[in-house]
């Protein structure tokens, strides 16, 4: 799947991405957060869609070697169509050109959409951290943490 709107991160446009996490995640991450995310060293970003808005976004963090996933969300009614999927493989391409060996991050243990989506592209849980998120309901809620050596696996090998 290839989206047709593809547009890198810029404090042009941080507004869009704050706009689009507001829809995909209980708490809100401000424009100012995300333009300051910009402005750091090697924080690299994007918003995709199908058509000619944005729909999804993603934000990677690249130090050393290492490239984290500091966040990822679709728009509810965009979902499974392969965004975030795209996003991805088009982020760890772009990280592993500045250096990047490996990928990781840490996602709730309850959310088996994302679980789901980074088990397809071939990351592995390996490390949990015992209640560290609290969900809507006041339940204490532990934290995987994912890593995928780069490149991802392509959708072929995936699926083999
Ligand atoms: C997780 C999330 C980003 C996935 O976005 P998306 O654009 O719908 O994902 P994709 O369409 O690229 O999905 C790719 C693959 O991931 C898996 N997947 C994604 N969502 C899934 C779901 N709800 N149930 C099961 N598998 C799922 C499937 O394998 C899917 O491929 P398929 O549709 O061919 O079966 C989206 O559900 C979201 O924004 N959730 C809220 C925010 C969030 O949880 N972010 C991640 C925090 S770590």
């Amino acid at each position: 799947m290839s989206a047709l709107f593809l547009q890198a991160g810029n404090p042009e446009n941080a507004s869009q991405f704050a706009a689009l996490y507001a829809q995909c995640f209980d708490d809100a991450w401000s424009t100012d957060a995300f333009a300051g995310f910009f402005a750091s060293p090697g924080v690299v970003a994007w918003l995709a869609g199908l058509g000619a808005q944005a729909e999804s976004f993603l934000v990677l963090r690249i130090a050393a070697d290492e490239c984290e996933i500091l966040t990822i969300g679709t728009l509810p009614a965009a979902r499974r169509h392969g965004l975030a999927q795209f996003l991805l493989r088009h982020g760890a391409f772009e990280a592993q050109a500045m250096g990047a060996v490996s990928m990781f991050l840490e996602v709730a243990e309850t959310n088996a959409a994302a679980r789901a989506l980074y088990s397809a592209l071939g990351f592995r849980a390996n490390g949990r951290r015992v209640g560290y998120y609290r969900s809507q309901d006041g339940q204490s809620v532990d934290a995987l943490a994912w890593r995928a050596a780069l490149p991802l696996t392509s959708p072929i090998s995936g699926a083999a």
